[in-house]
This record gives C-alpha cells, sequence and structure tokens, in this order.
C-alpha cells in the first residue's frame, strides 16, 4: 500500500478523529480517565478532539498517514502530533497565549453545550499533575524537546509501518537539528518495543494514582541520532 505523510488539514479531521477513537478504545490511560463508561459521551469526545486537531494544525507538527492509492482521498489511516521543542529561555509569545486561551474558550463552550461526557475531572487534574512532574524532571536539555503528544494508527492497519514512517517526519528534523525527542507511552507492551525500533528508550514510569487505582504512563526519550553526510 502506497503511503504518504503530510501536514494535516482541515478536510481529514473528522477521519483523524476517528482514527484516535479507534485507536484508544482500549487504552488503558483512556480507560482510567474515563472510568464511568455507562457516561462515556463518544459525540462529546469527537468535538473535543476536533478542537484539539484544529488547535494542532496552528500549533503543532500534526501530520497523518493515507494511503495514495485509495479513493477517500481524506481518509487519514494514522495521525501524529507533535509539540516543537521550547528553549528554557524562550518566554511565551503574546500569540501563544491568545491561543491557548482560544482553545480554553472553546473547551469551556463545549462543556457548557454536552457536559463532561464522562471524563473524570479530579483524574485528569492528577495526570496533569504528574505530567508537568515528570517534565520538569527529565527535561533537562536547554533546547527543548519535540514532544510525540499523540500517535495513532487505526487498528487494522497497525504494524506496517505506518507508525514509524509518521514518527519519522520529526524524528528526521531532530536529528538535522542535533534535538532530543519525548513521549508517554500509556502501555508498555507492546510500545515500549515500537518506540525503541524508533529510536527512544525508557526513562521513567509516571504512576497517576486515585486512590489505589493506578494508571502508569511511560516515559521514553530519544536521543538526537548522526544524520550520513550526503
Ligand atoms: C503505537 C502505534 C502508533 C505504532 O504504529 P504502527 O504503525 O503499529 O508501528 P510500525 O508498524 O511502524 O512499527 C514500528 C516498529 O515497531 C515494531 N513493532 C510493531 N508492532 C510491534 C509489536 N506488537 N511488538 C514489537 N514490535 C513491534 C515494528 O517491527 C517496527 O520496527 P522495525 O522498523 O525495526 O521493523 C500503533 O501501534 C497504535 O496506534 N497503537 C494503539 C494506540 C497507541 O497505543 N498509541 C500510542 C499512545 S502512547
Amino acid at each position: 500500500m502506497p503511503i504518504s505523510i503530510t501536514r494535516l488539514a482541515e478536510a481529514h479531521i473528522p477521519s483523524a478523529v476517528t482514527a484516535i477513537q479507534e485507536a484508544f478504545k482500549d487504552d488503558p490511560y483512556n480507560l482510567w480517565v474515563y472510568n464511568d463508561r455507562a457516561k462515556l459521551d463518544l459525540n462529546r469526545n469527537r468535538v473535543s478532539l476536533g478542537i484539539r486537531c484544529k488547535w494542532g494544525i496552528r500549533n503543532a507538527l500534526f501530520y497523518v498517514a493515507k494511503d495514495t492509492s485509495s479513493d477517500a482521498k481524506d481518509e487519514v489511516l494514522g495521525i501524529a502530533m507533535w509539540m516543537p521543542p521550547r528553549p528554557t529561555e524562550l518566554k511565551e509569545s503574546w500569540a501563544e497565549r491568545f491561543e491557548g486561551w482560544r482553545m480554553w474558550a472553546q473547551q469551556v463552550r463545549m462543556n457548557l453545550w454536552y457536559g463532561r461526557g464522562g471524563l473524570n475531572v479530579k483524574r485528569y487534574w492528577i495526570w496533569k499533575a504528574k505530567q508537568s512532574e515528570a517534565q520538569n524532571e527529565i527535561w533537562t536539555d536547554p533546547r527543548g524537546y519535540y514532544f510525540l503528544n499523540i500517535m495513532v494508527v487505526l487498528p487494522g492497519q497497525q504494524g506496517k509501518g505506518i507508525g514509524k514512517a509518521l514518527a519519522g517526519e520529526v524524528t528526521k528534523l531532530a536529528d538535522q537539528e542535533g534535538k532530543r525527542c519525548y513521549l508517554e507511552s500509556s502501555r508498555d507492551v507492546p510500545n515500549m518495543k515500537i518506540y525503541e525500533a524508533m529510536g527512544f528508550h525508557f526513562v521513567e514510569q509516571m504512576d497517576c494514582d486515585d486512590d489505589g487505582e493506578v494508571c502508569k504512563l511511560f516515559c521514553m526519550v530519544r536521543e538526537p541520532q548522526s544524520v550520513p553526510p550526503t
């Protein structure tokens, strides 16, 4: 199957959201943070992911994988959203703040309309606090890290090299710039092996503990690799 990797465009969003929902159906973090499954509202979840994708077009390095031989030209097989590295001394710009507020306002509007859709808000904040703790500890490189925030491949398309091709768009860039990459995986098996094949190594386990119900996340870092001379 011929695969192309391009930047996410508005037309890809519905299919990108479907890929995220399908790939994360039984994801341990998803099951932990949406633990009351009777309240899970997939429509609200689609709207929320759509807001994130639109924000990602403007603020992230957001790639999609497509089958170029398919007639469905906007159908997406997988996605990877990376946050660009932020040097420690760089302060948040007004434009970035505005983008943050804009996404926040859209989410507030969505919550007013749909409610929380089954999201366990306490657990969400436990995760946020742990994430910030882990990143403060691990991100010692003052030049910052390319942060692989979301990566999924549709369940029927996994194991065919699509994830590696998606991640490669940014790992290539990181290697050219001599910068590090970072991710938090919600599974050790098989994801750690998969990410090791992309050059990452395990650094720390993040335990998000809600009164004994623990969600484990596995923090991994990738060192820049030497680029062969052209
Ligand atoms: C994780 C994920 C994005 C990887 O994408 P993928 O297309 O399946 O991965 P690839 O086919 O590109 O495989 C990359 C490498 O991992 C290896 N690999 C793939 N599946 C593997 C498995 N189950 N066990 C061990 N190694 C595996 C491949 O052989 C390849 O290594 P190689 O280049 O040395 O041959 C995809 O499996 C997925 O969406 N999983 C569910 C959602 C998820 O967990 N997302 C990540 C959240 S942190």
